[in-house]
């Protein structure tokens, strides 16, 4: 089956680790996160995605390639402007090879899932959709789309992040769409396929479905669900293909340098890093090149690439990004998260 990947938003939420890094390019325990995602495809039977790139796109070219090293085909569709996520799915399709009868599974280029999408295509084929979307089920449906259906799982209707959402079933952003359906969306302009296209197919009378799962699920799009993933992935409480839990219930890189009296706990993630004597770190993710001074309590808090931390410094809920940004000695940095 081929797929495409959305991957071309700027995840401004991710501020400042995605104002030099796209969202899907940070790591997450020690791989890109799309390394994960890719490897979840595949699993489900993808062997041919399709990356609508726009924001950073050279990083993802640089990165992935034609695939090989990933064993699925791998084809880029750059927008030069950023199309929306309709209009970026649009431009992808150029590059499909499927005919307009088969599958296409879309997917948002920040979601862990541990659905089940073989599933998934078997329920739209076998209900002859023009799209079915997975669905799951939030406390809080707000900041997300929210998608009614009737008894047999027939979608009634799209509502994007609005105030008084009228189910807490949720676009959980992974779609299996029929090829054609595809092709219908006007082409080399701004669509959204959340704000537009949805509700258009179903004003017209389209039939689409949605395929409902109570497993894994967390889009990766804020500092706390961003550490969280981590987290989780590092811990196994979601099995990634390219990830092996660590009897040590953390993740530290290979070539890091660790001094004497560390303590890495609670699914802690540290890069090729530097981390002084007598550090803590809880809860938190720690990039490449970084240089923890001795005595520093980082907890739950996230460390870009290149950052340097001050001897005896104490940082929890901050977000630290940009080559060569140092925190001072023995300063406190209380954030939000
Ligand atoms: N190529 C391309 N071009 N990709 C884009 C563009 C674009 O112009 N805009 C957004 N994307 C990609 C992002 O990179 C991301 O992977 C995906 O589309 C979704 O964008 P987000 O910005 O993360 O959207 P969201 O999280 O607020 O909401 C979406 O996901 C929710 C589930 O997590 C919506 O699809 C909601 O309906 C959904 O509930
Ligand atoms: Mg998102």
């Amino acid at each position: 089956m081929e797929a495409i990947f959305l991957v071309g938003g700027k995840g401004t939420r991710l501020h400042p680790l995605t104002l030099e890094t796209p969202k899907p390019m940070l790591k997450v325990a020690g791989v890109p996160f799309i390394a994960h995602q890719i490897g979840y495809a595949k699993e489900h039977g993808v062997t041919r995605i399709v990356m609508a790139i726009s924001y950073k796109n050279e990083q993802f070219l640089h990165y992935l390639g034609d695939g090989k090293g990933f064993g699925v085909e791998i084809i880029h569709a750059i927008e030069d402007q950023p199309l929306g996520t309709a209009g970026a799915i649009r431009n992808a399709s150029r590059f499909l090879e499927s005919d307009p009868q088969q599958p296409i599974a879309i997917l948002n280029g920040d979601i862990l899932s541990a659905h089940d999408m073989r599933e998934q295509v078997a329920l739209h084929n076998q209900m002859r959709a023009d799209a079915t979307l997975h669905l799951i089920r939030v406390a809080d449906a707000r900041p997300y789309g929210s998608v009614p259906t009737d008894a047999a799982g027939k979608i009634e209707d799209f509502v994007e992040k609005s105030d008084n959402p009228p189910t807490d079933f949720i676009n959980a952003g992974c779609y299996i769409f029929t090829r054609s359906i595809i092709d219908q969306i006007p082409a080399g302009k701004v669509v959204s396929i959340e704000r537009e296209t949805f509700p258009a197919l179903l004003a017209a009378g389209n039939p689409l479905w949605a395929y409902k799962s109570s497993s894994y699920w967390i889009d990766i799009g804020t500092p706390a669900a961003f550490l969280k993933a981590s987290r989780d992935l590092v811990q196994g409480q979601f099995h990634s293909p390219v990830f092996a839990t660590s009897t040590t219930m953390n993740y530290v890189h290979p070539d890091a340098h660790i001094g004497v009296n560390v303590q890495i706990d609670a699914g802690s993630s540290v890069g090729a890093s530097q981390i002084g004597g007598d550090v803590l770190v809880e809860q938190s993710i720690i990039g490449d090149d970084v240089v923890v001074g001795s005595g520093a309590h980082i907890c739950a808090s996230i460390i870009g690439d290149g950052v340097q931390i001050g001897d005896g410094a104490h940082l929890r809920g901050v977000v630290i990004a940009g080559v060569g940004v140092s925190v001072p000695p023995n300063s406190r940095q209380i954030g939000e998260i």
